[in-house]
């Protein structure tokens, strides 16, 4: 049994071919990192158009790569939640109409969900039930994973995802879009204590949120000062940019380890799962590793390539067609949060 997974939430465009057996036939992600960068972040209007004239010729290259024609596909699978609603209804739109005229099921996936399932693909064994991190730039969420139908949201950010942080981070630094590999590439060689910077909630043990807006507000007091937004004066030097990419950097990662951490005693479980863009971070894996290793828990973090968008994660669609859950063809977007997602 082959899916065609189609992911498109947000500036990937992206399809895949796996099978029954979670076997990753063909994967093909287009970014489009160029078209945002001069905007240091993702410009919505711009990335569904990008969709648009890259959704069929990345289908028909996934297509070849698995070596597959459209015949051999026994169902579609799309992301419909969350993400940016003009960039979903592209996927969207594709899929529905290779349902109708291939008469073939229709699977929803929900791209948060396919994130953490990324650990599931690349362990090649059961990972349920676990805790799921996800970290990404659009959210920083915990899940209490009972299966994969059964996600319950126990902690989110309050304002800025992890991987916005580093974004914006990023651009008032100077360095380019996307701001998590530059900023990880900067901070090589910094001193993470050098820049003392907030940790919101870190020591809260009632609380499993995320708050990264206060961070980032720090780190620009540090380049321009309280009210000023004019960065195009600061002038740091190479160690000043390493020690500040560290420091923030480290503050991120102290928080998702900690909250990560504490979801594991809350929940009593005892496997982690991480993904998203921000788990491709070298330091974040490192500390996630010792910390894990030292409270003995099954740790599996998504491997780089399938910690940013891609559609070979929305394999977990392989799992709701065992279980039957085909959709209908008015199946709509919901760029939010659900919070029981399944
Ligand atoms: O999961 P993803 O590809 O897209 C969303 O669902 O949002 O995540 C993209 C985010 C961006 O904010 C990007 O800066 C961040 O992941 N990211 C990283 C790294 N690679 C990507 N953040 C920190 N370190 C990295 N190496
Ligand atoms: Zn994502």
């Amino acid at each position: 049994m082959k899916i065609l997974t189609l992911e498109t939430s947000c500036d990937e465009t992206a399809a895949a071919v796996v099978t029954d057996e979670l076997e990753v036939l063909g994967s093909v992600v287009a970014s489009q990192d160029e078209l945002h960068r001069r905007f240091g972040g993702v410009v919505p209007e711009i990335a569904s158009r990008a969709h648009l004239e890259r959704i069929l010729p990345v289908i028909d290259e996934a297509l070849r790569v698995a070596g597959v024609t459209l015949e051999r596909i026994d169902a579609v699978a799309v992301v419909n939640a969350p993400g940016l609603a003009g960039s979903l209804l592209v996927g969207l739109a594709a899929a529905k109409t290779l349902a109708v005229a291939r008469s073939l099921p229709l699977i929803a996936v929900n791209h948060l969900q396919a994130h953490i399932y990324a650990c599931r693909l690349a362990a090649g064994r059961e990972i349920f039930p676990c805790v799921g991190l996800v970290a990404s730039g659009g959210h920083s969420n915990l899940y209490r994973c009972d299966g994969p139908l059964d996600f319950d949201l126990l902690g989110a950010t309050i304002d800025d995802a992890a991987g916005e942080a580093f974004d914006k981070v990023a651009s008032m630094m100077g360095l380019p879009y996307p701001g998590g590999p530059a900023i990880e590439r900067a901070a090589r060689g910094g001193d993470p204590r050098a820049y003392p910077l907030p940790r919101a909630f870190l020591q809260d043990e009632d609380r499993l949120d995320f708050s990264f807006s206060g961070l980032k507000t720090a780190v620009r007091y540090q380049l321009v000062g309280p009210g000023k937004s004019d960065f195009s004066e600061v002038r740091l030097d190479p160690r000043q940019v390493a020690d500040l990419a560290a420091s923030f950097q480290e503050a991120v990662v102290d928080c998702l380890v900690a909250k990560a951490f504490l979801c594991l005693r809350r929940t009593g479980l005892a496997t982690l799962c991480v993904g998203g863009g921000v788990a491709a971070n070298g330091r974040l894996r490192e500390r996630l590793e010792a910390e894990s290793r030292s409270r003995g828990v099954r740790l599996h973090v998504a491997p780089p390539r399938l910690c940013t968008d891609n559609a070979a994660m929305a394999a977990i669609a392989v799992e709701r067609f065992r279980a039957g859950r085909f959709e209908n063809l008015d199946l709509d977007v919901f760029p939010g949060v659900v919070r029981t997602a399944s």
